[in-house]
């Protein structure tokens, strides 16, 4: 492969990962009903995978919301505001990553490295037997 070539297919990589990069950050609109969201799981095809997550903003709702697939089954529904000092966390591989001060949250919002000290707010939810993840906002902010 010559230099021409090479500097090519690295330059397309790097906009590949760019553009990867991009899409997690997409965030859904979704309209609850009675303050419920219903989110068909087979329609969200980055719910359906293993490690998958899907950031949604319900109609009315001032910040939006991480839904994460659980390693052995079922979602997290989270809040992305950090219980430090309330910067937006961000999905890292397989955590949430506070870009302010580095505080780390599992999957499930549970703190892996401070200073946070509070687990994220979880929202709740429970997926039905026909697939539908039902994320109750009544009781959120
Ligand atoms: S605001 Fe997140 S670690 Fe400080």
């Amino acid at each position: 492969m010559d230099r021409r070539s090479f500097l090519g297919l690295a330059a397309a990589a790097v906009a590949t990962s760019a553009l990867g990069a991009c899409a997690s950050m997409v965030t859904t609109p979704v309209a609850p009903v009675g303050g419920i969201v219903y989110l068909p799981i087979r329609n969200y095809p980055s719910l359906a995978s293993a490690g998958g997550s899907l950031k949604i903003l319900p109609s009315g709702a001032a910040t939006p919301l991480y839904i994460l697939e659980l390693e052995g089954g079922g979602y997290a529904v989270l809040s992305p505001i950090c219980t430090h000092l309330g910067c937006t966390v961000n999905i890292e591989g397989v955590n949430l990553v506070c870009p302010c001060h580095g505080s780390t949250y599992d999957r499930a919002g549970e703190v892996l490295q401070g200073p946070a000290e509070r687990s994220l707010v979880r929202i709740p939810s429970r997926l039905t037997e026909d697939g539908v993840l039902e994320i109750d906002l009544r009781g959120a902010d």
